[in-house]
């Protein structure tokens, strides 16, 4: 057995974290919000391979940091695994800087408020500094990183056909959409072979980031809600199709413009987009099991209660009480949509998504099962949603005149109650003993503008702050 060169370990773990355009992006987009930028511009050229440049006005680097920012395992952003547990940063692995590195030509422009002028510093594949020169550039940072996978030609011959390009430079745009949503102050603008093909302004709130993604049709559609829970700590806050919208407005083939953030994080939950789709396809009497609602869903828990290191790229999350957020969707979704009908025992769900669509890259996961579902998922969240069909001790309470239906008062029967609620009506469980639902009532919305529901429901979530 011999051991491997450093620069072959360093390519072969760099290659896991940079694995296309996209991911180059998001770790340099996340590294500008860390740095509390309200403007990121994204160039790319030749859809990322010859060049991607991606400038903010961010706090820039510390020239005594410098020589390490991309040197591997080097972060301002944590200092022991402890930190874990409060994290408010995107990153927090010291990996991405070099990793980039490692993979191709990198250039970073920095300057922070303290400094007299920015300087560009060139490094090598090792992340070292070789060297820098004045430049005239404003306060923040620049990344630059030229010729993508220059030494893996197979990745680079993977990503060679127009259609892979085209695929590519879409993620990049969904991937700026779903920041620009969960980030309403900031400002982004993303140009390919010096066209700019995406931008989105500074809005109030989500509200506004949501219609100036989303468009003002689909957001007429929608209906805001916000959920809390004191024990466990969750929130939920966003916006759902309304029970009697439109779905060729309300829902896509694909999962593009379905929206899930746990603490600010763009992820990937299978399980709670599977809920919606099946609370979304019964409402909207949709036979194809294949429309995806367009969603946007913040979800808020203590950071001590979040493992966002389970994969490279940190969309896979593993929630230390993900039943009870299951349950929580649940409740708002029965608010909004009704209980789902009772399963015909022998009957297969009316979502296609199967059993092994319950666990994400289920090889990343086996080992930290931490809540995860049974191989039987259907079946349980058919339990569950047993559990939340309740009796119909209700209470609707007047939010001042805005007759917000309050969620606050519950008893829990046991019972299994698959009649769809009253629309007025909501759900109750005990498994929320602190919990309230706020879901403006649909009479109350009509002739509301959405300006005055906004105000009412959707609270501004807190911020990611640098550590
Ligand atoms: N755009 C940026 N603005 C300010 N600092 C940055 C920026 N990009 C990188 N840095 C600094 O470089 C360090 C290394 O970045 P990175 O390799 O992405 O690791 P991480 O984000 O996990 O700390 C960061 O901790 C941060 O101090
Ligand atoms: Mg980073």
């Amino acid at each position: 057995m011999k051991q491997l060169p450093g620069e072959t370990i360093r390519l072969l773990s760099s290659s896991q974290v940079i694995t296309s355009v996209v991911s180059v992006v998001k770790e340099l987009i996340e590294n500008s919000l860390d740095a509390s930028a309200t403007g990121i511009d994204i160039k790319l050229e030749n859809y990322g391979f010859s060049k991607i440049e991606v400038r903010d006005n961010g706090s820039g680097i510390k020239v005594d940091d410098v020589p390490v920012m991309a040197i591997k395992h080097y972060t301002s952003k944590i200092s022991s695994s402890e930190d874990l547990e409060r994290l408010t940063t995107y990153g927090f692995r010291g990996e991405a800087l070099g990793s980039i590195c490692s993979v191709s030509e990198v250039l970073v422009t920095t300057k922070t408020a303290a400094d007299d002028f920015s300087i560009q510093y060139a490094l090598d594949s090792n992340g070292h500094v070789t060297s820098k020169k004045p430049s005239h550039l404003g306060q923040g940072t620049t990344v630059t990183v030229l010729n993508l996978f220059k030494n893996l030609p197979v990745r680079k011959q993977f990503y060679s056909t127009n259609r892979k390009c085209k695929e590519e430079l879409k993620k990049v745009q969904d991937l700026l959409t779903a920041y620009g949503i969960i980030k309403p102050d900031l400002r982004i603008t993303l140009t390919h072979n010096k066209a700019v093909i995406w931008q989105k302004t500074r809005v109030s709130d989500h509200k506004m980031a949501c219609m100036s993604v989303l468009g003002t049709a689909v957001m007429s559609s929608m209906v805001p809600f916000q959920q809390c829970c004191e024990y466990p700590e969750i929130n939920l806050s966003g916006f759902l199709p309304k029970a009697e919208s439109d779905s060729s407005l309300t829902s896509l083939s694909s999962s593009e413009r379905s929206f899930i953030f746990i603490n600010n994080r763009p992820v990937l939950q299978k399980e709670i987009l599977k809920l919606i789709r099946q609370y979304y396809s019964q409402a909207t009497q949709k036979d194809s099991t294949r429309l995806y609602p367009v969603f946007f869903l913040s979800i808020t828990v203590p950071a001590s209660a979040v493992d966002v290191n389970i994969t490279p790229d940190k969309t896979q999350v593993l929630l230390h009480y993900k039943e009870s957020v299951l349950l929580a969707v649940e409740n708002v979704l029965k608010s909004l949509y009704g209980p789902l009908p009772a399963a015909v025992p022998g009957e297969s769900n009316k979502t296609d998504v199967t059993s092994e669509d319950m666990f994400v890259h289920r090889t990343d996961q086996t080992d930290v099962a931490v809540n995860e579902m049974g191989p039987s998922g259907n079946d349980e969240l058919h339990a569950h949603t047993s559990f939340l069909s309740l009796s119909s001790d209700v209470q609707n309470c007047q939010a001042g005149k805005n007759a917000e239906i309050c969620l606050n008062h519950q008893t829990f029967s046991g019972d299994n109650v698959h009649s769809r609620l009253d629309k007025r009506e909501v759900s109750k469980s005990d498994a929320f003993p602190d919990s309230s639902l706020n879901l403006l009532g649909e009479e109350e919305q009509n002739g509301r503008n959405m300006a005055d529901i906004q105000s009412n429901s959707v609270p501004v979530d807190p911020e990611s702050k640098k550590a």
